[in-house]
């Protein structure tokens, strides 16, 4: 595929909510979801990242999502964390979405980190859609594991049904007091201006089939422009995290959006004062499965195209910044990728 014109790349959503308001528990589901579905393996845990291929969604939406309608290749999704503390790196994954997921506890509401993560998504003017999670904790809730949450709240009893539905406009009231117009999804029509709620549960996973798909829709047709990249150019990223590897030295966790990254490119990345040009030293991504701790958790890449989570080893990374731009310089003057990164800073 490589110089390929036209090719589209995955779209990166973020997911972003409250501490303890199910972020990681929800991406833990999509991914058990896979592998109930006998796509294990399928989805790939990357640095920072999970990208999940369009079939994989597909056969988790079941009848929703027909493969043939989309040209998108699947969705890359970023984790952040919801303590008060890690408000860079929100704003970071706020900055580097295509579209978001606001995961908001049906039982909590809206938190601070939820009105901050708003203000995040309405600053980089990101479309979102609303999780409203823990659907399954509503006194009386009888699981339907798995299935779409418009299916499974029809056939809870009428007071689970009433109770689940107040604290949904709830929501949608507390979006309402800040501008925003939002339903439930299934009666948004335009989603262009009108924000869809998706009642979900990490747990059980009701509402994971309709999450997806509505957000598979939303890329595909409000996006796909956007998504069209040069996939052989120099690789465009961000730095989510600088951090020691064991044998390494000092690496950068990031994401790359654009073009590729390969292991004998020259990169800048972005630091003050001045920006950090250095020589890739190897490309780290997880090795498959993983989950076995072993002293080799990475397996070294050739190269990594958008849009991908990598870890870059190289020297002098010391004074690299989380959300710092990342470039590779290729076939350009390493003084014009400079000043490129500078005015990026
Ligand atoms: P931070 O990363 O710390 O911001 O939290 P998070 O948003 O990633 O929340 P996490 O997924 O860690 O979930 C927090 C707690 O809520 C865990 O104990 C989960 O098991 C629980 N939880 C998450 N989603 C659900 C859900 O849908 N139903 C129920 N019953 N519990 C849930
Ligand atoms: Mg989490």
């Amino acid at each position: 595929t490589e110089g390929e014109p036209g090719a589209l790349r995955t779209p990166i959503v973020a997911v972003l909510g409250h501490v303890d308001h199910g972020k990681t528990s929800l991406l833990d589901k999509i991914r058990g979801s896979a592998v109930h579905e006998g796509e294990a393996g399928a989805i790939t845990q990357h640095i920072g990242s999970t990208a999940v291929p369009l079939d994989t969604i597909s056969d988790i939406a079941g009848e929703l999502v027909d493969p043939d309608d989309f040209d998108l290749p699947g969705l890359l999704y970023i984790d952040t964390p919801g303590h008060h503390s890690f408000s860079t790196l929100r704003s970071r994954g706020g900055a580097l979405a295509d579209i978001a997921i606001l995961v908001v506890d049906v039982n909590d509401g809206f938190q601070p980190q939820t009105h901050e993560a708003m203000d995040i998504l309405a600053r980089t003017g990101t479309p979102f859609i609303v999780a409203a999670n823990k659907i399954d904790t509503v006194p009386g809730w009888n699981p339907e594991p798995n299935r779409p949450s418009k299916v499974a709240i029809e056939s809870q009893s009428d007071r689970v049904e009433s109770d689940l539905n107040e604290r949904l406009y709830e929501i949608i009231g507390q979006l309402s007091s800040k501008d925003i117009s939002a339903d439930m999804y299934w009666r948004v029509q335009d989603f262009q201006s009108n924000v869809g709620v998706v009642p979900v549960s990490a747990e059980t996973g009701e509402g994971v089939p309709d999450l997806l798909t509505v957000l598979m829709g939303l890329s595909q047709r409000y996006m796909k422009d956007e998504m069209a990249i040069d996939v052989g150019g120099p690789a465009a990223g961000t730095v989510l995290e600088v951090k020691d590897t064991q044998g390494f030295g000092t690496t950068i966790d990031g994401v790359i959006y654009d073009g590729t990254i390969q292991a004998n490119d020259t990169i800048v990345v972005g630091a003050k004062p001045n920006s950090i040009v250095t020589e890739v030293r190897a490309l780290l991504q997880p090795k498959p499965l993983a989950e076995i701790r072993s002293d080799e958790e990475f397996e070294q890449v050739s190269e990594v195209a958008a849009a991908e989570g990598v870890k870059i080893a190289a020297p002098d990374l010391d004074d690299a910044m989380a959300g710092a731009p990342i470039r590779v310089v290729r076939d350009r003057d390493t003084s014009d990728v400079v000043d490129l990164v500078q005015q990026e800073l």
